[in-house]
This record gives C-alpha cells, sequence and structure tokens, in this order.
C-alpha cells in the first residue's frame, strides 16, 4: 500500500514537492496544512489532495503516516516536533532547525517514540551528485584527498521582493546555501571533526532591489562572505566559499580530489548534471547525467523505502544535524578567530545503485 504522506506548508516550494510527489507510487499525499488554510486548499484543489485545513488537518490525519515539514526554517523544529508528538515520521525541509538545542531535541524524541526523520536537501541524492559520489567511493581517482567547493553571487537581494531573512539570523549564505554543498563534501569524505573560517560583510545595510518595495534599506546581521576550511574524520579536507557579497556570480562549483585524479561534480542544488573525471591534467571521462524523473521529494521516497527496510533514511536528520553543526560551527569560527570542534557523528549512507528510480514501486 502506498504510505500515506501529509504537507504542511503549502507556500512556494510546495509546488515543486506536489508535482514530483504525485508521479511516486511508493507515497500518497492525503493532506495538506498552512496556517493560510486558504493557500492550503488551493493548492489541494491544483494537485488533487483529498483534505485540507490548518497545520492540524495533517497533524491529526488518520491517514497521515509521514508529514513533510514546507514551513519557514523558524517553524522548522516546532512543527517537526509537534508531527513526531502526534505520531509521525518527519521529513523536514532544511534547515532541521535553527539551533543546535531543538533540533537535537527534536531527533531525541523522534527516536525516543521509534519514527524517523529525514531532511532536506534531496539533490544530493538527484542521479548527478550519486554518480560522483560512487565513483569517489569506486576509486576512480584514488584515495580520497581533498574537497572544494565555491558558491558565491551578489546575494538575494537583487531578486527577491523580500530579501531581509536572507540577511539575518538563519540565514547567510553559510545557512541558506551551505547545506547542498556541506551534505555533499560529508557524503563524499565523511563526517567533519573540526572548522576554522574567516569571514565578514561588505555592506551593514542592503537595499530592496526588486518589488514593490525596491529601494527600502534593511540591516545586514550575520556574515555574508566565508572562507571555510573542513578537517574530516577520515583524513581529507575541504575547503568552501560562501559568498553574498560576489560580484562574480559562479554557484555549484564541487570538487572531489583523489590521490590520481580529480572528480568535478554537478550542482548540489540540482538533481542531474555533469560528472568530470580529470587525470594528468585532461579529461579522462565525463558522463551527462539526466536528472528525468527525480525532483524536491526524492527524498521522502528514499524515507518511505528505508522504513520498509527499517534503515534510517540516507538523508536522515542525523546527517541534517551534523551539517547544521558544522554551519554554526563556521559561523562561531568566524566571531572568535579559533577553530571550533564538531562532535557530532551521523551515519554515512552508501550511494543510491545505480539505476535506483523513485518511478518504480518497490515490490
Ligand atoms: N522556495 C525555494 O526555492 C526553496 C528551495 C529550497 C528549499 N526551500 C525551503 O523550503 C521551505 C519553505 O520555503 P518556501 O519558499 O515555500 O516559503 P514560503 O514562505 O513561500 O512558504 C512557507 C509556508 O509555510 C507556512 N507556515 C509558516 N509557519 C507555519 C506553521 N507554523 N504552521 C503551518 N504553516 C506555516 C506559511 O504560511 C507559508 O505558506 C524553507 O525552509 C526554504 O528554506 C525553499
Amino acid at each position: 500500500m502506498p504510505v500515506g504522506v501529509g504537507l504542511v506548508g503549502a507556500g512556494n516550494i510546495s509546488t515543486q514537492y506536489l508535482t514530483h510527489l504525485g508521479t511516486y507510487p511508493d507515497l500518497r499525499v492525503v493532506a495538506l496544512g498552512d496556517l493560510d488554510e486558504a493557500r492550503a486548499a488551493g493548492q489541494a484543489k491544483a494537485f488533487g489532495v483529498p483534505d485540507a485545513g490548518g497545520p492540524d488537518a495533517v497533524l491529526d490525519h488518520p491517514d497521515v503516516d509521514l508529514v513533510v515539514n514546507l514551513t519557514i526554517p523558524a517553524a522548522h523544529a516546532e512543527v517537526s516536533t509537534r508531527a513526531v508528538r502526534a505520531g509521525k515520521h518527519v521529513w523536514s525541509e532544511k534547515p532541521l532547525g535553527l539551533d543546535r538545542a531543538s533540533a537535537r531535541s527534536l531527533l531525541d524524541e523522534a527516536a525516543a517514540r521509534g519514527l524517523q526523520v529525514g531532511c532536506a536537501p534531496d539533490t544530493v541524492l538527484g542521479p548527478g551528485l550519486q554518480a560522483a559520489l560512487r565513483s569517489l567511493a569506486d576509486g576512480t581517482v584514488g584515495r580520497p584527498l581533498a574537497g572544494l567547493a565555491i558558491m558565491q553571487n551578489p546575494g538575494p537581494d537583487a531578486w527577491h521582493p523580500s530579501p531581509e531573512f536572507f540577511f539575518s539570523a538563519g540565514g547567510g549564505p553559510v545557512l541558506d546555501m551551505g547545506p547542498y554543498y556541506l551534505t555533499a563534501l560529508v557524503l563524499a569524505f565523511g563526517p567533519v571533526t573540526s572548522v576554522v573560517a574567516t569571514g565578514g560583510r561588505a555592506r551593514d545595510l542592503r537595499t530592496v532591489m526588486a518589488g514593490p518595495r525596491a529601494g527600502a534599506d534593511f540591516p545586514v546581521t550575520v556574515p555574508t562572505t566565508a572562507n571555510v576550511l573542513l578537517r574530516h574524520a577520515s583524513g581529507p579536507s575541504s575547503v568552501a566559499l560562501f559568498s553574498f557579497d560576489s560580484g562574480l556570480a559562479r554557484t555549484g562549483v564541487l570538487e572531489f580530489q583523489g590521490a590520481s585524479g580529480t572528480i568535478v561534480a554537478p550542482d548540489p542544488n540540482r538533481f542531474g548534471g555533469t560528472v568530470t573525471t580529470h587525470v594528468g591534467g585532461t579529461v579522462a571521462d565525463e558522463v551527462e547525467v539526466s536528472d528525468a524523473g527525480t525532483g524536491r521529494g526524492i527524498g521522502v521516497v528514499d524515507m518511505v523505502r528505508s522504513l520498509a527496510a527499517g534503515a534510517p533514511p540516507r538523508a536522515s536528520g542525523e546527517l541534517a544535524y551534523h551539517v547544521l553543526d558544522i554551519m554554526f560551527a563556521i559561523t562561531e569560527s568566524i566571531d572568535s578567530g579559533a577553530p571550533v570542534e564538531v562532535t557530532s557523528v551521523p551515519p554515512i549512507p552508501e550511494p543510491l545503485p545505480s539505476g535506483w528510480s523513485p518511478l518504480v514501486a518497490q515490490p
């Protein structure tokens, strides 16, 4: 029987989830809730979801086994905890929470109740990045040595009509974009044990540049450029740059360097892309990996299948907690000027097998 899924949060990203979840046969979306009940009803009608209402229309629904939390970051931990208390497994959009304590207590409460928590990004389960991770794990470029990630652009105030949240606590390029790049680096090289970072911000005030409020100034309270060095427990190190201050828009740079070659992986914020292997300064192999049939929601499919197998989801809450721990360590290291230890140790899942598809129901 398909697993019953309910969505809480019917905003922008819900359209992507509803579009994809509707094509995955292992599950069925049965309810949709939002503080804005009219918004929930509108999305439910557009996507043929039988029940809609406030958040409780999902949390109290007898046919919902798994809640997909698509609310705003400030509500993630609270809504996920309420879902766990209602006896539901949870898939959360990123970040898992806005502080270590609430995220940890969510995971501990779920574990005590025998429930699983999974967390975005599920782009890292996309066929593109998974092909790059399989290649690294298969030893194509020899012993893993170093990772590189770059995400730099002029900042979302250039296009977003209400960009303030990107530049205050819980935002910034590290918290907003870090989950994609850092999760990919952790999946490639394993858990991180320490972080050293420097950074700052180009301006204390920024200006809304798009939409009806264009011209309004607002304060910046978080670092908007971070240079990061990560030490992985297994020996390799990674370098990452996250910036909303750059005149150069260059995103999606992700490389896995081994002792005998370098894999250029696809953008970890995309599901497909090109995997290029360089050896001796030349391209040894290049594979274009299609994202057909995948999209936001494949992590929920993996979670449903993992539940059936009695295993944690690949994009697990513990993995997301570790990435949250790294992101806070980056901010703390920028503030203190000293290295910061990262003590959480998540399980690192095997890459998905080649040919894994969310479209073919698991027997
Ligand atoms: N929009 C994107 O492109 C994008 C991409 C990747 C990830 N995300 C993540 O998805 C999440 C949602 O983003 P969005 O762009 O859809 O935001 P949004 O603001 O468009 O929608 C959020 C919705 O959640 C509802 N909500 C807020 N608090 C709630 C609560 N306590 N209970 C029930 N409903 C509540 C709001 O009413 C709103 O409808 C965020 O965590 C974001 O980081 C968004």
